[in-house]
């Protein structure tokens, strides 16, 4: 599932395709068409299927949907890489503990949208990242990996966001190993 650029995504799909993950990226879902996820599914050869939250009635109606075409696919985990939106019971319930997050700081430090600036304007000399398991309220849940980066003197926003998206990009495969570990799962 992802909502803008897509990196994590492809991350992902390249570390199935390495043998360094060993699972298979069936399907990406995204909410906003055109996005770089989208364009970078197409480059990849991945089947997308687009649940626009504009279209979806409720917040549990979009997730319905979601959850319908990850059961059609067949999925055993479903990794929320960059999915901007609140996500409800509907789909926490339906993947108990296969479901994945990556939030860009150290959990639980810097939950919401704002984590790398928020992080930045306390003055803190370390961030970083973590992939974690999704439970009902937002940025929580069973931590499955993380990883820390220095916050430099003369960090932007941009700057930090870049360093901590390069450690994201090698902990979310390791999560999705380790959660399909967690349950028995074999590829
Ligand atoms: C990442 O920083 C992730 O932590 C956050 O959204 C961003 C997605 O980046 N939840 P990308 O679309 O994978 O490049």
């Amino acid at each position: 599932m992802a909502s803008g650029a897509g990196s994590n995504f492809e991350a992902l799909v390249a570390a199935s395709r390495s043998g360094a993950l060993a699972a298979e990226v069936v399907l990406l879902a995204v909410n906003n068409p055109g996005c770089g996820a989208q364009q970078r599914a197409d480059r990849l050869g991945i089947p997308w299927q687009l649940h626009d939250h504009r279209a979806a009635a409720s917040r549990e109606a979009l997730d319905r949907g979601l959850c319908r075409s990850f059961r059609e696919a067949q999925v055993d985990l479903v990794v929320m890489a960059g999915w901007m939106r609140i996500v409800t019971e509907e789909l926490i319930g339906t993947f108990p503990e296969r479901l994945i997050n990556i939030h860009p700081s150290l959990l639980p430090s810097f939950r919401g949208a704002r984590a790398v600036a928020d992080a930045l304007a306390a003055g803190v000399t370390l961030s970083g990242c973590t992939a974690h398991l999704v439970s009902l309220e937002v940025d929580t849940g069973p931590i499955l990996v993380q990883a820390a980066v220095p916050v430099l003197a003369d960090d932007s926003t941009e700057s930090l966001a870049a360093r901590i998206h390069r450690q994201e990009h090698r902990i979310l495969p390791l999560a999705v190993q380790i959660a399909a570990h967690r349950l028995g799962l074999q590829v």
